[in-house]
């Protein structure tokens, strides 16, 4: 099993951390504060461990980047490109603005002509990005269980190896991976989070998963 770096302290680190732990694979969370996982990591026991965003980049042969969408990129930079050059890096941000929503509708700061996935990959063209697990809450991650069977992951990246190794997570994890391409897809699957929060930020609920319906398999 390869070593997995999760980089963010958030609830989407700690879920895919565990997941991560739960299907068998060594793990790392990386922060600004390591101090501040003490306790997950006495909870979690042996195959874990903690440091900052740089050591856990370092650390990981696949990276899992879980960290709030304005700090994304300082955070990179944090790792440095070494750490992350020809590794594969499952991104789960989504480039949130500091703005409240709108009648449940968030503000992001990028464009649709420019996604928050292509800046990065753009900052390190080393690092094999692959878009996932940002289009639904954390809750639902690591195998979830609904009534319509398993949910699609919407995932993209230049890489196809990369997104070949995430495909695996996913179904280890659980899910239907639909890839929709390079990594300019991204423009069209970060809005996704958009969509999956309104039900939620306008009190109906945060429980449901976007699934891709088809009349035959492709
Ligand atoms: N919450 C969900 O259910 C969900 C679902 C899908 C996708 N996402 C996306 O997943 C990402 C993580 O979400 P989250 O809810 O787990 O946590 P979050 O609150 O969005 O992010 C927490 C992480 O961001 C880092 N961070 C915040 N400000 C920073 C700064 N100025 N410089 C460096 N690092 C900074 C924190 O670092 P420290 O550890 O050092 O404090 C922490 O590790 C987000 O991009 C979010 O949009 C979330």
């Amino acid at each position: 099993m390869k070593k997995i770096a999760v980089l963010g302290s958030g609830q989407v680190g700690e879920v895919l951390a565990d997941g991560f732990l739960k299907h068998g694979y060594e793990v790392m969370r990386g922060t600004r504060e390591p101090s501040k996982l003490a306790a997950w990591k006495a909870k979690s026991g042996g195959k874990t461990s903690v440091g900052t965003f740089a050591e856990a980049a370092r650390f990981g042969d696949i990276v899992v980047l879980a960290v709030k969408g304005t700090a994304a990129e300082a955070v990179q930079d944090a790792c440095g490109e070494g750490s992350l050059a020809g590794k594969t890096v499952i991104d789960t941000t989504n480039p949130i603005a500091e703005k409240p929503p709108v009648n449940g509708v968030l503000a992001f700061f990028t464009t649709l002509d420019d996604s928050l996935m292509e800046r990065m990959q753009r900052k390190m063209p080393a690092a094999h990005f692959v878009k996932a697990f940002s289009c639904v809450g954390n809750a639902f991650m690591v195998n979830p269980q609904l009534p319509g069977g398993p949910p699609t992951m919407f995932i993209c990246g230049n890489d196809s190896g990369a997104k070949s190794e995430v495909k695996k997570i996913l179904d280890r994890f659980g899910w239907e991976t639909e890839d929709l391409g390079a990594v300019e897809a991204a423009r069209a699957i970060e809005p996704l989070c958009i969509l999956w929060c309104i039900p939620g930020l306008t009190q109906r609920g945060w429980n449901h998963a976007l699934k891709l319906l088809r009349t035959s398999p492709s």
